[in-house]
């Protein structure tokens, strides 16, 4: 198949118009509810990489953050061979997304300007299901011009951005924003009540401060009683839990420790995006990795882009030799372009990977959640969690599941805490009956 690099065309395309097929509900509260959802990540978060996640079964997924003022000196550009959107800047694509992903795609803007969000907004609200503003970057480059974390400390810019947004976008286009935890719990209360007053439908928060460095332990315990604010609110507001999850299995964790809708997954997915599903892939370097560039050859994903992506990816080993994976790995950090790295990885089109990914999203039947949803949990009693996720004291069992004897003693009555009735919940967010 030829290729073509940067094609100028119009708009849509024959193919774009003709896997549209499926129709989506617009985007709501609920649908950021019982989910694994991916990270925004700078450089991490590239198209192949949210592909594959939703193939693998994240419920939605987040574009890295891409500044206001970056997006609007841009000019949108389709490529009518494989449907991949660019927007284009002066030396290459600022952001690219694709059609197949347009209703799982949340894109994250950095902005610490209410016009220049709309006006971002504006500019990529065809090609995406929803808006996040970041509230959480605490690096430099985002802070020093009051973008990301700064905004923590600016509640009222922080809040007529998202009000700016909710206003200017049609209801169908969701408004949602991420967020770290304050230093004291009831600053961070009073923001989460400014911010859902907005008119947001969810709020992501990840739950280390400012100041806090990844290598720490993400105080998960602490979002507990932010959830259960959230939900006395009464606006049906979806809170998402972000940090230090592994995958599936682990969420069922974070979700018995926090009770949050869903659970966000950023490291864990850059180094496995295949960690959303049960079954995870292992022993990458041969059942993910070389799909994965095809994939990004197909898509026109930068090679500088790909590569990088490729040398994160590091799942659990099973069947695989070293010497293989030491290869691979190898010919990778010395390619220069995605001709240097063939021999491994051909035959060569990306088509077939194209395919089956299209395939996956379209199993869902025009639903967003995928195929394999969450499993039920209970959720820990609040008084129970400790603010780094550890459970109290007694064993997680006997936290959770309510021994006979104890449901015997205390009859139907769910357990009390704090003056708070707190059923246990299920994933679906209905209490269930204790026996
Ligand atoms: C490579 C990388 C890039 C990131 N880029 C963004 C970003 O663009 N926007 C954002 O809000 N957070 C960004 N983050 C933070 C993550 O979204 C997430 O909040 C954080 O990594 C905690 O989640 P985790 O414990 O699952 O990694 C990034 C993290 C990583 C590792």
């Amino acid at each position: 198949m030829s290729r073509r690099s940067h094609p100028s065309s119009p708009d849509s395309s024959p193919r774009e118009a003709k896997r549209q097929k499926l129709e989506y509900a617009p985007l709501t509260a609920d649908d950021y509810k019982n989910g694994l959802m991916l990270a925004p990540m700078v450089r991490s978060g590239a198209l192949p990489t949210r592909l594959y996640a939703l193939k693998h079964g994240a419920k939605l997924v987040w574009g890295p953050e891409t500044v206001d003022k970056a997006i609007l000196h841009t000019t949108r550009v389709v490529d009518p061979v494989t449907g991949v959107v660019a927007y284009h800047g002066k030396s290459k694509p600022i952001f690219t997304c694709h059609p197949v992903e347009r209703p799982f795609l949340i894109y994250q803007l950095g902005s610490a300007d209410p016009a220049l969000a709309v006006q971002a907004a504006k500019m990529v609200q065809q090609d995406v299901a929803g808006f996040d503003l970041n509230c959480g970057c605490p690096k430099p480059f985002s802070t020093h011009a009051g973008m990301g974390a700064a905004l923590l400390s600016n509640p009222d810019l922080l809040c007529s951005i998202l009000t700016a947004l909710r206003e200017a976008m049609p209801p169908e286009i969701t408004v949602s924003a991420k967020i770290r935890l304050l230093p004291s719990q009831e600053e961070t209360l009073k923001l989460v009540e400014r911010i859902v007053d907005t008119g947001i439908s969810c709020l992501t928060v990840h739950c280390r401060t400012r100041n806090m460095r990844m290598r720490e332990k993400a105080t998960i315990g602490r979002l507990r009683e932010i959830v259960e604010f959230v939900e006395r609110m009464g606006k049906g507001v979806a809170v998402i839990e972000n940090g230090d999850c592994l995958g599936y299995e682990d969420s069922k964790r974070v979700r018995q420790v926090t009770g949050a809708h869903s659970v966000m997954i950023a490291t864990a997915a850059e180094a496995n995006p295949t960690c959303f599903s049960p079954t995870p892939l292992k022993d990458l370097e041969m059942t993910f990795v070389p799909g994965y560039i095809r994939l990004g050859k197909y898509l026109n994903n930068h090679w500088t882009s790909t590569k990088f992506c490729a040398t994160q990816f590091q799942g659990a080993h099973d069947k695989a030799r070293r010497s293989d994976l030491k290869t691979l790995r190898e010919a990778i950090v010395h390619a220069k372009s995605y001709e240097d790295i063939e021999a491994h990885v051909a035959p060569w089109t990306g088509e077939q990977e194209f395919a089956e990914i299209v395939e996956a999203i379209e199993k869902r039947g025009g639903q967003r959640a995928p195929p394999i949803p969450l499993e039920d949990v209970v959720v820990a009693p609040l008084d129970a969690i400790q603010d780094n996720g550890e459970l109290k004291d007694v064993t997680t069992t006997e936290l959770m599941v309510p021994s006979l004897e104890l449901a015997n003693k205390e009859a139907t009555s769910p357990p009390s805490l704090l003056g708070l009735e707190i059923p246990p919940i299920s994933n679906s967010g209905e209490a269930i009956a204790v026996q």
